[in-house]
């Protein structure tokens, strides 16, 4: 209902998002701002609590897999006569962790391709650190890392239906390695947390090296099988507002919705780029107007660039004025609604564009003037996080459900 009359009032129009399959859309590389992703689908177990596509580890798809990836990296690069410029990597999942062997391989090709400008990142599984990863990584290149440790306490592991690990020791071995950006990964609202456990989660971050601390509600997908619900909104709340108090008092600069970060290192953050490219299972393409989503099939997938094909799923096509939208959903999720970056991209002036959006959200106070654009305030901040909540259910649960349980829908409405 919510994100019904949202859409309507911010489209100025009645029409639903609509991913489509087979369109053809040319993909135009000629990009600003340029991003790769790598969606690597495997686990050694599943987390019952999470969204993601991913299967069991198999060992014996991952040579085909790995095949159909290189496969992908080709067709893409060659739909542009020239070497494009790329701003950040990012490996995911699923755990790029299992195909570390394979992993020179891919950032070889992808180095002869693109032109590599900025950070490689890398989402780690704590179970899986030791010294001869972390070594593997960094001789690839990695220079940021992504710790899933979810919570420090035993009894918060236990609920999320995860193994009991040492994350402190395998933290303190990642500081050794001083990658330039660690992000420790936690999530909040789970069932039996307390604003204690989660503050003193953040504190047990910072003292050991995270650089970035990423705070991620807990979030009950429908297709995910947890046996407890997440805390409720007011609990909810109440922690953020007690990650706003630590972060401040450690001196961790809260640089999005939900994450924080230490003097101005580079964030972690693989999903708010201006353009990007996704590569793997369930990965998706962003590229001027066109949106588009792989095959949620890994054998699909493998089948698909074996005969020498896009393994694209659905597309879909934005208007101008949803492009520009989509560009400031995620410029708000980083708390700062840039007219210069606007600008930069579009060719448009912020405050023509957005006229009402701006005027109704400086009036409530939830954003206000800077010298380049705008800023949310907290009370903005905390709206951001009920809407972002909100859409997370709404569009990415009912598509990311509809892709699982079919690797070829026909079509998808978004309202
Ligand atoms: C792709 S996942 C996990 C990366 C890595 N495989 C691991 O398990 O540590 C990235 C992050 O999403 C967050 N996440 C996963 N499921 C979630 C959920 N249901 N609600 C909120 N955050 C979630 C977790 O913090 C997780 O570390
Ligand atoms: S949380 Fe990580 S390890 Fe667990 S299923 Fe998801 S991607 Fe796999």
């Amino acid at each position: 209902m919510i994100t019904n009359i949202l859409r309507i009032l911010t489209t100025r129009s009645a029409r639903p998002f609509i991913f489509k399959s087979n369109c053809n859309y040319n993909l135009d590389l000629n990009a600003k701002n340029l991003g790769l992703y790598f969606h690597i689908p495997f686990c050694k177990k599943i987390c019952s609590f999470c969204p993601y596509y991913k299967i069991e580890y198999d060992r014996s798809l991952l040579k085909n897999f790995h095949n159909a990836l290189l496969k992908e990296i080709k067709l893409v690069s060659g739909l542009s006569v020239k070497r494009r410029d790329i701003e950040s990597i990012y490996f995911g999942g699923g755990t790029p962790a299992l195909m570390v062997d394979y992993l020179p391989e891919i950032i070889d090709l992808v180095r002869n391709l693109f032109n590599i400008k900025g950070n490689m990142g890398i989402e780690l599984h704590p179970r899986d650190i030791n010294e001869t990863l972390l070594g593997k990584l960094k001789k690839c290149g990695f220079n940021m890392i992504s710790v899933g440790i979810q919570s420090f306490q035993d009894r918060c592991i236990s609920t999320l239906g995860r193994e009991k690990i040492d994350s402190i020791d395998k933290l303190k071995l990642v500081k050794e390695f001083k990658f330039t950006v660690v992000d420790v990964d936690l999530i909040f609202g789970i069932p039996g947390q307390t604003k204690e456990d989660l503050t003193d989660d953040f504190i047990t971050a910072v003292e050991n090296g995270a650089t970035q601390i990423s705070t991620y509600p807990f979030i009950e997908f429908s297709y995910a099988k947890i046996k407890n619900k997440p805390l409720n909104r007011k609990l909810k709340k109440q922690m953020l507002e007690s990650l706003l108090g630590i972060s401040e008092k450690t001196g961790y600069r809260r640089n999005s919705i939900w994450t924080f970060s230490k003097d101005n290192l580079p964030g972690y953050s693989s999903v708010t780029r201006d353009n990007f490219i996704g590569f793997g299972p369930s990965a998706a393409t962003l590229l001027q107007s066109i949106f588009k989503i792989n095959t949620f099939s890994v054998r699909q997938y493998i089948k698909c660039l074996d005969d020498n094909k896009l393994p694209t799923a659905l597309s879909l096509k934005f208007s101008p004025r949803t492009r520009a939208l989509y560009w400031f959903f995620w410029s708000a999720y980083k708390l700062y609604i840039s007219g210069d970056n606007f600008y930069g991209l579009f060719g448009k002036k912020l405050d023509n564009i957005f006229k009402l959006e701006l005027y109704w959200a400086k009036k409530f106070k939830y954003i206000e003037k800077y010298s380049g654009g705008y800023k949310l305030t907290d009370k903005g901040a905390y709206l951001f996080h009920l809407i972002e909540q909100t859409y997370t259910r709404q569009y990415i649960d009912k598509t990311w459900r509809m892709a699982l349980s079919n690797p070829w829908p026909k079509r998808i409405a978004l309202y």
